[in-house]
């Protein structure tokens, strides 16, 4: 292999999809025994297939709290079958009780693609949040808003920066000398728009999960550094049970008890260690033990699935105290479907997707003429079998056509063996194509009457 590092440029054009090694490299949490409450196609599938913290949005669903999903769109180009798997997501969520936020990323789109705010505006509107009602998506339970319009979301961003630098910067995302300003600022906002929804003007403080392609994660693992990195108090688990480490730092060293001398007035101290030891007794720990001169506070009876709780209970305490009272972002990955022609999906290369706006004549001709992965001739087939795994057709109906697990399990089995040849492949996908694409043309019309209301 050439490339032989796996590597995620969220601007890219490549991307890698050895997903085991990213999973490793990035030390992400693999969706494989996540027990999700009814899974969706996607997740049946391994479509999604990574995590980051995910249980904490789960634990949330199921003891029937507070979470919000928060996802971004770039205005450039048109909405096509890779953009709708994060709305297929989002819906999900929504489903299972989550409030939802959706940041168009019309800042990063002038300062990424040269996409000026009013043509973003225009194309935010038009391309994609035109189908979102279509793809099931409750308007009245959906906010979708512009990063150049909602000030706490630039705010935000512009704080978190004092927490990273250039060379942080450069380490995650290659940025160089030459790297345009805006580009740079490009991620902070992004930090901003995960962040925003958790403040209390806009639902406060609760799990927030962030679903996106793989591509995306280099932007949470910067927020999730950014976002510890204002904590004052970090849980991590110790030989026995959790510990509560206390962070004095530039923003909070008076509420400490830290003189500006350096001298530690005991007094403060001593407070501040008796609210956190009654923030974890109010969670019925009994067995405390608080040691202001180290900075900890241990709680030995904790297990490490307790971590969420305790943690956002310090987040509430934090805010009293006068902190941000961030928590880090979760976050669920989902691969990339092939291209039409083998390459990777891109909205500049209208032969290698569909799009949503796609007519059926169009979309049959792209199929037809899609990568396969049958043999050269009928006679080969038949005897070698094809390979599902290659071919696009089946892939497109795995990934967005077809529901039924049953049936997609018996024409990968037929695929294999021999049975169905790739012209018969394709027409099975051309039918459900065209279903799919009428239906969602037909919904669109239906509720563009809604559309306004997702801008709130
Ligand atoms: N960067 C994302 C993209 O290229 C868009 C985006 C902006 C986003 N803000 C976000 C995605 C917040 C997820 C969360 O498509």
């Amino acid at each position: 292999m050439m490339n032989d590092e796996v590597h995620i440029d969220p601007w890219g054009s490549t991307q890698s999809t050895d997903y085991s090694r990213i999973i490793e490299k990035f030390g992400l949490s693999s969706m494989e025994n996540v027990s999700l409450p009814s899974p969706s196609r996607l997740h049946r599938r391994g479509i999604v297939f990574a995590h980051r913290d995910l249980e904490m949005v789960l634990e949330s669903q199921r003891a029937g709290n507070p979470f919000g999903v928060l996802t971004g769109l770039m205005p450039s180009g048109k909405m096509h079958l890779g953009h709708s798997m994060v709305i297929d997501q989002v819906k999900w969520f929504q489903e299972q009780g989550g409030d939802v936020t959706i940041a168009v990323a019309d800042l990063e789109s002038t300062a990424t693609r040269g996409v000026s705010l009013s043509e973003g505006k225009r194309i935010a509107t038009e391309e994609y949040v035109s189908y979102y009602a279509a793809l099931g998506l409750d308007p009245e339970k959906t906010s979708v808003y512009f990063q150049s319009k909602r000030n706490i979301v630039q705010k935000l961003g512009f704080q978190l920066g004092k927490r990273t630098n250039l060379s942080e910067l450069e380490a995650i995302y290659g940025f160089d000398g030459s790297t345009n300003l805006a580009h740079v600022q490009a991620p902070l906002v992004q930090a901003g728009d995960i962040l925003h929804p958790q403040l209390d003007d806009y639902g406060g403080l609760r799990p927030i999960v962030v679903p996106v392609g793989i591509d995306q994660d280099p932007h949470l693992r910067l927020t999730r550094g950014l976002a510890s990195k204002t904590n004052w108090f970090n849980v991590s688990s110790a030989k026995m049970g959790l510990q509560v480490g206390v962070s004095v730092q530039e923003e909070n060293s008076a509420v400490m008890g830290v003189e500006s001398s350096g001298r530690v007035n005991k007094e403060v101290q001593k407070k501040v260690f008796s609210r956190i030891v009654e923030t974890i007794s109010g969670l019925g720990y009994s067995d405390i033990m608080s040691n202001p001169k180290h900075g900890t506070v241990n709680i030995p009876s904790a297990v490490s699935k307790d971590r969420g709780i305790i943690q956002l209970a310090l987040l509430k305490l934090e805010r009293e105290m006068g902190g941000m009272g961030l928590l880090s972002p979760s976050s669920t990955y989902h691969r990339f479907a092939v291209g039409m022609t083998g390459d990777k999906m891109s909205s500049s290369k209208p032969k290698t997707t569909l799009f949503l706006g796609d007519d059926i004549s169009t979309a049959e001709k792209k199929i037809k003429k899609s990568f396969s992965g049958g043999q050269a001739t009928i006679e080969e087939h038949r005897r070698l079998g094809g390979d599902p795994d290659k071919d696009v057709a089946y892939q497109y109906m795995m990934y967005f056509f077809e529901e039924d697990d049953k049936f997609l399990e018996e024409i990968n089995q037929g695929y294999r063996a021999g049975k169905i040849l790739a012209g018969e492949m394709k027409q099975m996908c051309i039918d459900r194509a065209a279903n799919w694409l009428s239906d969602i043309a037909e919904k669109r019309d239906e509720t563009s009457h809604l559309v306004e209301n997702f801008y709130r």
